[in-house]
């Protein structure tokens, strides 16, 4: 292993379901999935409070050295039970959206505990930044600037922002969707133009540019992109300062905190306070992270029921009633999801375990060895609790899953399942023709 890899264990991985023993069923903290699919039915996404707490109490007692705040990224999972625990954890928030900023609040955000990221923010959704009152709007690029002072300046306040730099440096990534700091890429300011879009910012009567921010990338493999991007974005500063932007005092590093889904070496987060801590204590910034994935990742797992197991071309199957449409990693990213049986059998076998959508491309795994399992047993898809529900799409007409938090030992449904009708909320019976 090369130098810098996430080698050291400063903790075992969490995870959202133990077995007390081997003839047991899986459990999350005290209750039995085996009870929550018989009241809740399958397919449902189960989570852990403890492991959230966990999670975030970890990161915080590691940033402790500095002033920092938590945003959590909203994009990887926005439910409101899970938002609402977070909050009373202490976390922020990070949205991209009009709709995320809506949930934010809703859930019991302050305005000035949420920042507003995102690539393609429309006009309306930077009116609605503005007039919630956002600490920062990170800002992309120099017209959503220009239009961000204009907004600002038509209510007759100001809003603070942060420029989204691109550092432009080599990440590493399981997959190559999920890197956003390279040169080319649509996310930020390019490099060299930054320090342009400052000195505009600082003409600018309605916009105070009060941070730097970047997101190098997700499931991060190497830290050495936050020294790298770090190092990036204080070359930056110091121009800026030199230039007489005096107001700036927050540096934004992102998400991007690698959570284990196969053997991966858990993140070292002594390492990574190694290279965040003192990089930003000397600056006097308040540091700003924005993780998601290693706050919620783990904590959750998908809950699924055998529908039918096949033969076909000399291999075996197992159909689920969760598929694509629930958890959309697995297709999509070729990811690895953890598939496990909720009770244990003696014998294994190598199957493709696969969803219910009319599509080749729907699995949740291929030939991967589970315990043989029958029509009408439970499986448990892991660590789904990031990018799993919230990508969630409504295909072949499939009602989303329900979404079950448990707390020791009690649960909740903090999300229902969708019915029918849902289906059709939006649609209309007979269209309403309008003349051209
Ligand atoms: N901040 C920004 C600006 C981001 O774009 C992201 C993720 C995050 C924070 C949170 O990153 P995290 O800590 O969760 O790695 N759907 C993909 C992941 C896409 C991530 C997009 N941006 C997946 O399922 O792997």
């Amino acid at each position: 292993m090369g130098e810098g890899l996430l080698v050291r264990t400063d903790s075992p991985t969490p995870d959202a379901s133990t077995r007390v023993s081997s003839s047991e069923a899986l459990r999350c903290e005290g209750v039995s999935l085996e009870r929550i699919a018989a009241e809740v039915g399958t397919p449902a996404y189960v989570y852990s409070s403890d492991v959230v707490r966990t999670q975030f109490q970890r990161l915080t007692d590691a940033l402790a050295p500095v002033p920092h705040r938590v945003h959590y990224s909203l994009k990887a999972n926005s439910s409101l039970g899970l938002l609402r625990l977070l909050h009373g954890l202490g976390a922020a928030a990070d949205v991209v959206s009009g709709g995320e900023l809506w949930r934010a609040l809703r859930a019991g955000f302050g305005p000035h505990e949420i920042v507003f990221s995102g690539v393609g923010k429309t006009e309306r959704e930077l009116e609605e930044a503005v007039d919630a009152g956002v600490l920062l709007v990170n800002v992309e690029s120099e017209r959503e600037l220009e239009l961000l002072d204009a907004i600002a300046g038509a209510k007759q306040t100001t809003v603070g922002v942060a420029l989204r730099v691109n550092p432009e440096i080599t990440v590493e990534t399981p997959h190559a969707y999920i890197r956003t700091g390279e040169k080319g890429n649509k996310f930020g300011i390019p490099y060299d133009e930054v320090r342009a879009v400052a000195r505009r910012a600082q003409r600018m009567s309605h916009v105070r540019l009060l941070g730097l921010d970047m997101h190098v990338g997700s499931q991060l493999s190497r830290l050495e992109a936050y020294a790298h991007g770090i190092e990036r974005l204080l070359e930056l500063l110091a121009q800026l300062k030199a230039d007489g932007a005096d107001e700036i005092r927050y540096l934004d590093i992102g998400g991007g905190l690698a959570v284990t889904y196969e053997s991966e070496e858990p993140t070292d987060l002594v390492r990574y306070a190694e290279i965040v801590v003192p990089a930003i204590r000397d600056t006097g910034l308040k540091l700003i992270v924005e993780p998601g994935r290693w706050i919620v990742g783990n904590a959750g797992l998908l809950l699924t029921r055998v529908l039918y197991r096949k033969r076909s071309g000399g291999k075996d199957l197992v159909v689920t009633d969760a598929g694509m449409t629930d958890l959309l990693r697995p297709s999509h990213y070729n990811a690895y999801h953890r598939i496990e049986a909720v009770r244990s059998a003696a014998e294994a076998v190598r199957i493709d375990v696969v969803g219910p959508v009319c599509e080749s491309g729907d699995f949740l795994a291929l030939d991967r060895e589970i315990a043989d399992v029958q029509p009408g047993d439970l499986i448990a898809v892991h660590s789904a609790g990031a990018y799993g529900f919230c990508m969630a799409s409504n295909y072949n007409s499939r009602p989303r899953a329900a979404e079950v938090l448990v707390d020791r030992d009690r649960f909740a449904v903090i999300t229902a399942r969708e019915r029918y009708e849902d289906l059709v909320r939006h649609e209309v019976d007979v269209p309403d023709w309008r003349d051209a």
